[in-house]
């Protein structure tokens, strides 16, 4: 078994960081928000498996053969290594968690060295498993990642590598790594193992369970008495009586209460809230902050609703006292010991700047307190306004309805000629709606005829999740892979799938394989020109967008190593090789208000800024990878997006939520928004298929094919998206109705019973739309 890069390389997760729960340790905080000018280090998510502890618990119907090294090392095998078995290690420092016997596998000279064993004919297709292992490591390093993964080799030979556990281990502890897999082609052979730290530091295994994942409970509709939609959970927020009443300082700052702030409330929730009283214009000053985290606050405890989506609005202001640089306020929640990010701005001038954000409780908290904080020591803070409301969602749903109508519409005249006319009736059926749906794909689960019928029934555009990449298609350099991509692309091509193409590069260095990190600036350059070269040489014309340089807004890698001009560089020689793809950018945590090195504004700039040098942008991308989205928060980043003149379009959408009616209001809401505005041209989902996603509990199907709650709003949406109308002709020959845009089949039926059909389609336009048919 060659190894070619691992999917740690080529399977990488998006790096979101949104709602990242961190310990209240306020002094703690204080330091991690201003620690390298980032109100927020970007914290991996860390997915939480559901099946973990079921497994665990029970063990029983194990696939693995010998799973506590009971009978020593049999079904075992060593992976490049050597693989003892031991009582105990290190002078008895080390010995087993449960049971006698733990193994460790020694004198590893590459970090895919490891134990493993062949799970052949052991695994089924299309059903999902749960893996729980017992493991920690000894040597020469304290802690490293420790992985397992899973070989499968498809019938037509074809390898995959799946991902199941990746873990931070140490040599103090032994640890519990979960996760799960599933596997939609015919395999020929599967093997599990362990690699990941270091060469010279021994991976520990004392257990290994493989079984069937245990069946989720359906999810409860969560039932809302009497919601208090729109009602603001903050007391005092208007500081009327001129007091700070209700409000207290968290640290040991001063709150004074100050005129001169906007009488009006900030756009964002005046667009959920609709007409509402002015403001006081008062606000609170904090002084005397000698920590970033210091800043007002209130007891919020009794007054949140779990699974209630809350708004959080504020005007916030900043008065340097004699520190410079951008300063970012934050409007937060402290919930149980957890921070929840409610929204986030940068703020460097003397202006009344929106926070805007957003959270959702899944359980009732015993303790939840709201606070503003972020800017440096010293520097005084000003509050006005703070506005924390339940969210209606339904309210926005029907105003977006109206939207659609507007945007996604068209009055249509059919005009009948041909005898026999009067009195017939006409019945209109649309087929498709043209607005572009799409979703992400991987080659593996193409291999799923369920998983090809919905993609191919629900969406008119695909793209794929790794197969395009560079660190896949030239894993080591001049060792080029373009199978799984061609096959990708001739199977959109007979389904009918319009393609974009993710990504020619991708700024992250995480992202980035070994071999072109470890280049120097001039081979780095040629590697550069080389990967554009071959790449839109080989598929020219075939896909029709183009993932350029991917989240440029937080990554550095290219621009760090080879200068200023390289981002637009990439863009220009992209268009001279296939002129008729669409350049995007595609960024994530544009639209929710959570991250301030990532706003709209920040977009827009850096978009002008590539323009100006020459880059032919096409369209904007926003990923979409998206936690507790808000109506008007993300509609008011597609209004800005929106005065570039160029399309947006939602490239990468997923949301999460373990409560399957709460993903599916969550979806809902983000394609309502999309599907009503006029700036946003195509959604793109980041997979649907359970297991196949990068993102936990965000799936529309579920592993074994049942559609869920999610599945079953997305599919009522595309039927509502879909119009219909019956009626007479009129003695003109003429029958009026107004569609969505897309293909419809006509039926007219005369009165002598006589039935014809014709299809036609209803493009964008904004003057009615004549459509002659010929009945003769
Ligand atoms: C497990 O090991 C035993 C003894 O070496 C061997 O007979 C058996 O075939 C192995 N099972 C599998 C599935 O490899
Ligand atoms: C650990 O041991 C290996 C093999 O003996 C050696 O190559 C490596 O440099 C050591 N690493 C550290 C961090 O000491
Ligand atoms: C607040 O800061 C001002 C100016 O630095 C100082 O004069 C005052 O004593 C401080 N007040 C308190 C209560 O610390
Ligand atoms: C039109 O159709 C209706 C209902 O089928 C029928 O009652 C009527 O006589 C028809 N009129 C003509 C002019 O054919
Ligand atoms: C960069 O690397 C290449 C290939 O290893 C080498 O030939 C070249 O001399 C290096 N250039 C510089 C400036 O170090």
């Amino acid at each position: 078994m060659a190894r070619p890069t691992s999917m740690a390389e080529t399977k990488l997760p998006f790096s979101a960081l949104s709602v990242v729960l961190l310990s209240l340790l306020l002094p703690f905080l204080g330091s991690a928000l201003t620690a390298g000018g980032s109100i927020l280090s970007p914290f991996p998510r860390q997915y939480q498996s559901k099946y973990g502890e079921v497994a665990a618990a029970v063990g029983a119907n194990n696939i693995i053969l010998n799973p506590r090294f009971e009978d020593g090392l049999k079904n075992w095998s060593a992976k490049g290594c050597r693989v003892e078995l031991h009582e105990s290690m290190a002078d008895g420092k080390i010995v087993p968690q449960s049971g006698k016997l733990f193994v460790s596998a020694t004198d590893r000279t590459e970090t895919w060295n490891g134990i493993e064993q062949e799970l052949t004919g052991r695994v089924q297709r299309e059903v999902a498993y749960g893996v729980t292992a017992i493991a920690r490591i000894y040597g020469n390093v304290t802690a490293a990642t420790l992985q397992l993964t899973l070989w499968v080799q498809e019938q037509d030979r074809r390898e995959e590598y799946i991902s199941i556990a990746s873990l931070q281990v140490t040599d103090k502890d032994w640890v519990q790594l979960q996760g799960e897999f599933l596997l939609n082609g015919f395999p020929s052979r599967v093997i599990i193992y362990f690699e990941g730290p270091p060469a010279g530091t021994d991976i520990l295994i004392n257990s290994l369970i493989v079984q069937h994942a245990a069946k989720m409970p359906s999810s409860a509709r969560p039932v809302f008495q009497d919601p208090p939609f729109d009602v603001n959970v903050i007391e005092n927020s208007n500081l009327d009586d001129g007091t700070t009443a209700g409000w207290f300082a968290l640290g040991n700052c001063l709150l004074t209460v100050e005129r001169g702030s906007p009488y009006v409330l900030p756009p964002m929730a005046r667009d959920s809230l609709g007409p509402h009283e002015s403001l006081s214009s008062q606000y609170m000053r904090v002084t005397n902050r000698t920590e970033s985290w210091m800043g007002p606050a209130q007891i919020v405890t009794d007054k949140l609703r779990v699974y209630l989506t809350y708004q959080v609005s504020a005007w916030v202001r900043i008065s340097h006292g004699g520190t410079t640089g951008p300063q970012f306020v934050n409007a937060a929640l402290g919930v149980d010991g957890q921070w929840i990010n409610g929204g986030e701005v940068e703020v460097n001038d003397g202006n009344w700047h929106e926070i805007g954000g957003s959270f959702r409780l899944e359980k009732q908290p015993s303790n939840a307190m709201v606070y503003v904080q972020g800017p440096a020591s010293g520097v005084d803070l000003m509050v006005a306004g703070l506005q924390i409301f339940a969210v209606n969602r339904k309210a926005r749903f029907s105003y977006l309805r109206k939207q659609a109508d507007k945007i996604r519409k068209r009055d249509v005249v059919l005009k009948f000629s041909g005898s026999g006319l009067s009195n017939s009736s006409v019945s209109v059926k649309q087929m498709q709606n043209s607005f572009p749906l799409g979703s992400c794909i991987t080659r593996t689960s193409l291999d799923n005829e369920n998983f090809v019928k919905f993609l191919t029934d629900n969406f008119n555009w695909a793209v794929f999740e790794n197969e395009m990449k560079w660190s896949w298609t030239e894993p080591q350099q001049g060792t080029f892979n373009y199978k799984e991509a061609d096959e990708m692309l001739d199977f959109c091509k007979t389904h009918n799938l319009k393609v974009r193409g993710h990504c020619i590069f991708w700024e992250m260095e995480y992202a980035i394989q070994s071999w072109v990190r470890s280049l120097n600036e001039s081979s780095l350059t040629n590697a550069v020109e080389n990967r554009l070269y071959n790449l839109l040489t080989r598929y020219k014309g075939k896909f029709d967008h183009y993932d350029v340089n991917n989240e440029m807004l937080h990554g550095s890698f290219y621009q760090g190593r080879l200068g200023y001009d390289i981002r637009a560089h990439m863009f220009r020689t992209a268009h001279q090789l296939d002129p008729l793809a669409a350049l995007f950018v595609n960024d994530y945590h544009i639209e929710d208000g959570s991250d301030v090195g990532s706003t709209p504004e920040k977009y827009i700039k850096q978009v002008l800024d590539l323009r100006e040098q020459g880059a032919q942008i096409g369209g904007i991308g926003v990923q979409g990878h998206i936690e507790v989205p808000v109506g008007s928060i993300v509609s008011s980043a597609f209004d800005k997006l929106g005065t570039l003149g160029l399309p947006v379009w939602i490239t990468e959408l997923d949301v999460s939520s373990a409560n399957e009616f709460i993903r599916a209001e969550d979806l809902e809401v983000m394609l309502r928004e999309a599907f009503a505005h006029p700036a946003v041209e195509g959604v793109v989902l980041w997979g649907f298929w359970e297991l196949y996603m990068s993102r936990k509990n965000a799936h529309l199907v579920n592993a074994n094919g049942k559609i869920n709650q999610a599945g079953k709003r997305f599919l009522s949406l595309k039927k509502e998206w879909l119009s219909q109308a019956n009626g007479g002709i009129t003695e003109q020959g003429e029958f009026k109705f107004r569609g969505f845009h897309g293909t419809y089949d006509v039926e007219i039926v005369s009165s002598s019973s006589q039935r014809i059909s014709k299809t036609f389609i209803i493009d964008k336009g904004y003057s009615p739309l004549v459509v002659s048919i010929d009945l003769m």
